[in-house]
């Protein structure tokens, strides 16, 4: 369309028809591709305007720095409208895209109620808590374990009444020290630990804890436990009494009381059931629905750690002390709470589960 540029006697006429024709298509042009394609035709490699400047060196002197001149103005104005226009369609095509992309933040959605801690889980939380208070720390061991953790390394002997399959799940009989089952307590977590570290030791350790049991208004198969040990040179009996009165004050209230009933576990010598003053009637009504009158309400086991446990994990039972305990959670739940069955933990009935909002 555009004449030929390399004719001297055209050349103005020419340029100027080639200006206003690109002039044109630059403004025309819909996006950055179509002005490339413009900017090519008209200012590039294979251009008009880049076949009259390879023409100058044929030209005489004079003539060819007229052309020259003439050329290059043209060719400059062309580049500046070529640059601003590809600024705007470059911005124009940003805001597009931006536009395509946006996300409608207040589009309505349906909102899903929140869920909440199982009521095992909070008290659970609440009782290490006041552990970790206390310095302890919090330890963890597995659900499947060996019977070594769970009977004799905790001096349970091979012919104690919880090593029958009557009370106790085995996963796995085979050679006694292979024997695998799903723990009937935390305390294996106690031998573990002691196994691992040196003393002082203080640790709670919470977890499931599984038993051969029928369901009933208080037993469950897998239940909630949280055990307690605390190993150090000179630990006595009466900081096991202390440590769990200061327990069962912060978890029950200020004002309670504590006592100890002797007991027997084979893994703590002397070992001791602690009692709790009853929060509801403060251990003087004889109608109470909580402690139904006895004014105790029975928690936790507990004792002095036997030296054939500290034996057992390596420790030297001369130069060590300690006590332990341990609790079942459904049972402090219970109590807290007046529950009357262990069941409605696991019949996952909602309207049972909200009037623990935590
Ligand atoms: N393991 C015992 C149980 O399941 C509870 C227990 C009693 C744990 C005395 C202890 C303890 O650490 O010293 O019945």
């Amino acid at each position: 369309m555009t004449s030929n540029l390399s004719e001297p006697m055209n050349l103005n006429e020419s340029l100027e028809e080639l200006r206003q024709n690109t002039i044109a298509s630059i403004a025309a042009a819909i996006d950055s591709d179509a002005l490339a394609s413009v900017e090519a035709a008209a200012i590039g490699r294979e251009s008009p305007i880049a076949a009259a400047r390879r023409n100058l060196g044929k030209m005489p002197g004079e003539e060819r720095r007229d052309a020259g001149r003439l050329i290059n103005e043209v060719a400059k104005e062309l580049e500046a409208l070529v640059a601003g226009r590809r600024d705007e369609l470059l911005a124009e095509e940003r805001a597009a895209s931006i536009r395509r992309e946006a996300i409608d933040v207040t589009v309505d959605y349906a909102e899903l109620p929140k869920g909440r801690l199982h009521v095992i889980q909070q008290v659970m939380d609440e009782v290490c808590d006041i552990f970790v208070g206390l310095g302890y720390h919090i330890e963890e061991g597995p659900e499947a374990e060996l019977a070594w953790y769970n009977f004799d390394a905790l001096n349970t002997p091979p012919d104690h009444p919880g090593r029958l399959e009557s009370d106790t799940m085995y996963l796995d009989y085979g050679k006694p020290e292979d024997e695998m089952l799903l723990r009937a307590h935390t305390s294996p977590i106690q031998a573990r630990y002691m196994e691992q570290h040196d003393p002082p030791v203080y640790i709670v350790a919470p977890g499931r804890a599984y038993r051969n049991d029928t369901i009933d208004a208080s037993h469950l198969p897998v239940f909630h436990q949280i055990e307690g040990l605390a190993v150090d040179e000179s630990i006595q009996f009466s900081d096991l009494k202390g440590t769990l009165a200061e327990f069962a004050r912060q978890f029950f209230g200020s004002s309670t009381q504590v006592r100890m009933r002797p007991h027997y576990f084979p893994f703590t010598e002397p070992s001791a059931e602690l009692d709790v003053s009853c929060f509801n009637c403060d251990g003087g009504s004889s109608s109470c629905r909580v402690c139904k009158g006895v004014g105790w309400l029975e928690m936790l086991g507990c004792g002095m750690v036997d030296p054939n446990v500290f034996a057992a994990v390596g420790y030297d039972p001369d130069a060590v002390t300690g006590f332990a305990f341990g609790m079942g959670v459904e049972r402090l739940a219970m109590v807290r709470h007046g529950i009357d069955s262990i069941r409605h933990f696991v019949d996952n009935d909602v309207r049972f589960l909200n009037q623990f909002p935590g």
